[in-house]
């Protein structure tokens, strides 16, 4: 192993690691090599510039809390997270609902609240319905699946970002009745730009981006034999429906907030939006993200 070139260090490398007892790992790790050499060839990286991206994902790590995670946002702003997403939904047995982006400000543990509860604790008006039922992907009804709901507030902050977490707000857990049924209430979120103070930002910024993302509820759908589905609802009339920063809108996503004789709540405009999910398959598991406290502790 003496004399190496830029093609041959590959090889090398490759063979160094032959030995990985977990071929899902050796898979992935050799691919990666594979790729980040070609990607160092192709573009025929300097060291001024090697040093460059060590730095950035320096500071992508540094800026990591428990409240925030940086890495996540890198993924998610380079379509990585969107990919997976893709990937994922291609792996299910049957078709669901279309999934979207976890992101970044999820939180595990938020309370539990009867049907028909508002999300927000001081909610400005006008309040809006969402409501809908939970089903199969042959219709049938599920009863007691936990839809964890989240968002930002009409100003456009997650109480992540406002409150420090130090206590929850425009979140909430609900469960269906018997027949499939939800609805809660809540007040339109305001679309956001994505947290625009660090690295990442810095570079959504310097790629000349707007970094903003559509006006959206975010909506975690499980239940007892069936695969989790992470997904989001998407207002149709936002102005950046089209170019979110994060790649996270479907047109099966897309919803608005109308007058509708039919919603749980008259007098408030509604949202229906029957969520489906697809069974299981053994041993299958699929959060495309995390509550960024818990990765935070994992990592310690
Ligand atoms: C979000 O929808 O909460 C989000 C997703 C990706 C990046 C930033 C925010
Ligand atoms: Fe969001």
């Amino acid at each position: 192993m003496r004399d190496l070139d830029e093609f041959t260090i590959t090889d090398e490398t490759l063979s160094q690691m032959a030995n990985t007892p977990n071929a899902r790992f050796k898979e992935i790790a050799d691919a990666a090599v594979r790729h980040m050499h070609a990607f160092a060839r192709e573009v025929n990286l300097t060291p001024e510039e090697w040093l460059q991206g060590i730095q950035f994902m320096t500071a992508v790590g540094q800026a990591c809390t428990p409240l925030r995670q940086e890495m996540i946002l890198l993924s998610d702003v380079l379509g990585l997270s969107a990919v997976v997403n893709a990937l994922h939904d291609k792996k299910a047995r049957e078709l669901g609902s279309q999934s979207s982006l976890l992101g970044p400000f999820f939180r595990e543990g938020a309370p539990v609240m009867p049907l028909g509860a508002q999300i927000v604790e001081k909610p400005p008006e006008p309040e809006i319905v969402i409501y809908g039922k939970v089903t199969g992907n042959d219709g049938t009804p599920v009863p007691n699946a936990l839809i964890q709901v989240w968002q930002t507030s009409e100003r456009g902050l997650y109480d992540l970002q406002e409150r420090m977490g130090e206590s929850m707000d425009m979140r909430g857990n609900f469960l269906t009745d018997a027949n499939g049924d939800y609805h809660f209430k809540t007040v339109r979120p305001l679309g956001y730009s994505i947290p625009m103070d660090g690295p990442v930002g810095a570079m959504v910024f310097n790629q000349k981006r707007h970094g903003m993302r559509p006006s959206h509820i975010h909506c975690l759908v499980g239940a007892e034999g069936y695969r989790e589905l992470v997904t989001a609802l998407y207002f149709g009339d936002d102005p950046y429906i089209d170019s979110d920063t994060v790649f996270g809108v479907s047109q099966s996503l897309v919803v608005e907030a109308r007058d509708d004789p039919a919603s749980p709540v008259p007098g408030l405009r509604a949202v229906h939006f029957d969520f489906r999910v697809a069974r299981a398959a053994p041993g299958e598991s699929g959060r495309v993200g995390a509550d960024p406290t818990k990765l935070m502790k994992a990592a310690e």
